[in-house]
């Protein structure tokens, strides 16, 4: 499967954004903490979240997807807490499922985590937390296991700010005995919904969203009722192909607070910028202008929006430079950039990049899901075709992707063969 787009038509409309990914990952592992039935509304349907819910129905929690967005989840039934099956070995967040484990039944194995191939992703600081807990922890046939005879709260310090670890040892820590400090916590939105989320389910979590994390242990956690947040990187896609394109967007049902950091960047760079309750309109302009960009940890600028604003770079006025932060191996979409005119320079974690007026339309690949999604930008910025191919990747994390895009105007199509691309080309001419 391929996206195959025509590029030059502005972007022009209005985009409604689905509940967050990373966010509902998180969320699904904890509510299968508790044996009363929990249900989750606003789930974004995209295939991370499928390939978790399978995971979770595996070992004999009941899923019942009661609508598109919607699930009743029942964990009273779990029969093994082993987790292991092809889809969970290509999937990061499935490492969850050993905090929410561990602390429900003092147990887990699950199989080791893969991921998009954004560099080297270790998890020592995940079972270094629940070492801190008194777990046991080693990794045998490609499993990590976690074992406590008791589950003790304790006092943890990250060496660097995690949102997986973050999230994993709140998990695990909710229900030992005893209170748990997480030092240098990660501070992301999906981190404070986690916590929300369990708190909801009667967990005493304090401090979500600051640098310290202060949870005590509660003996069990009960049902509830529960919407995810809105997914602040999907929002950042589209405001920045509302940029690339020169289009008029207005993002809705999302928390504008959570998108500062791109809100600001695209204001720097010359965009119209107008935050209303929620939602927040972008207005591109004919010249967009460079600026720098880091790479941080909330509240800095994601790295989930690096490639997404690297396009944008490419088609702004100057030079920027761009540095990753996070991640050591996430310039990969460059040579694909390049393919269609950019001018990027990479060395080590640090891109340099002259914009240029145009780019022309290629036949690319996805390397992974946020740079796929940057890709697809870059088509509908560019003069004439482009394929995106390896879009699995695309879907792994956005909902309805092309068809959104075509709301706003885009010309973009799902092909299987050359034939489809053919009629597609044919079509829009
Ligand atoms: C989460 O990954 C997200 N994934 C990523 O989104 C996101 O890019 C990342 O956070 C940063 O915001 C999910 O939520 C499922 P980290 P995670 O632990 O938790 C190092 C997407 O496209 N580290 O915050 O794996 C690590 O190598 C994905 O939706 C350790 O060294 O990220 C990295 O350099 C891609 N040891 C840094 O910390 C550890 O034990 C931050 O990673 C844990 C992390």
């Amino acid at each position: 499967m391929q996206y195959i787009m025509k590029g030059g038509n502005p972007l022009v409309g209005e985009v409604v954004i689905g509940g967050a990914k990373n966010a509902a990952l998180g969320i699904l592992a904890a509510a299968v903490m508790t044996d009363e039935t929990v249900v989750i509304d606003n789930l974004p349907d995209v295939r991370d979240i499928n390939v978790m819910l399978e995971a979770i129905a595996e070992i004999g929690v009941i899923v019942d997807r009661v609508g598109k967005h919607t699930v009743k989840i029942n964990g009273s039934n779990i029969h093994t807490v082993q987790v292991d099956n092809a889809y969970i070995r290509r999937m990061r967040a499935g490492y969850y499922l050993l905090g929410a484990l561990l602390g429900k039944y003092r147990h887990a194995e699950v199989a080791l985590p893969g991921g998009c191939d954004i560099g080297s992703r270790p998890i020592d600081q995940h079972l270094k937390g629940f070492r801190v807990l008194q777990a046991v922890t080693s990794v045998e046939y490609g499993r990590v296991i976690a074992d406590a005879k008791q589950l003790i709260g304790g006092h943890v310090y990250l060496d660097m700010v995690s949102v997986g670890a973050t999230i994993n040892i709140m998990l695990a820590a909710a229900l030992a005995s005893g209170s748990t400090i997480i030092e240098n916590a990660a501070k992301e939105p999906h981190v404070v919904d986690v916590a929300n989320f369990l708190n909801s389910m009667g967990a005493n979590i304090k401090g979500a969203g600051t640098d310290v994390i202060r949870i005590r242990g509660v003996e069990r956690l009960h049902g509830t009722e529960y919407s995810i947040i809105p997914d602040q990187i999907e929002a950042g896609t589209f405001m920045l192909a509302a940029a690339v394109t020169r289009g008029d967007v207005t993002v809705c049902n999302i928390i504008p607070k959570h998108m500062e950091a791109i809100s600001v960047k695209l204001q720097e760079m010359g965009c119209e910028v107008v935050e209303f309750d929620d939602s927040i309109r972008v207005v591109g302009k004919p010249k967009l202008q460079s600026c720098n960009v880091k790479t941080l940890p909330y509240p800095g600028f994601p790295t989930d929006m690096q490639p997404q604003i690297s396009v944008a770079l490419a088609l702004a006025e100057g030079t920027g430079i761009v540095t990753e932060s996070i991640f050591e191996n996430r310039f990969k979409y460059v040579d694909e950039l390049t393919k269609m005119g950019a001018q990027v320079k990479v060395e080590g974690n640090v891109a340099v990049i002259t914009g240029t007026n145009q780019l022309m339309g290629a036949e690319l690949v996805a390397p992974d899901l946020r740079a796929g999604a940057a890709l697809v930008m870059a088509g509908l910025a560019a003069e004439g075709f482009t394929t995106v191919d390896a879009i699995h990747y695309i879907l792994r994390g956005y909902e309805n992707f092309d068809e959104k895009l075509r709301g706003l105007g885009a010309e973009i199509d799902v092909i299987n063969d050359e034939r489809e691309a053919q009629k597609f080309r044919l079509r829009v001419g």
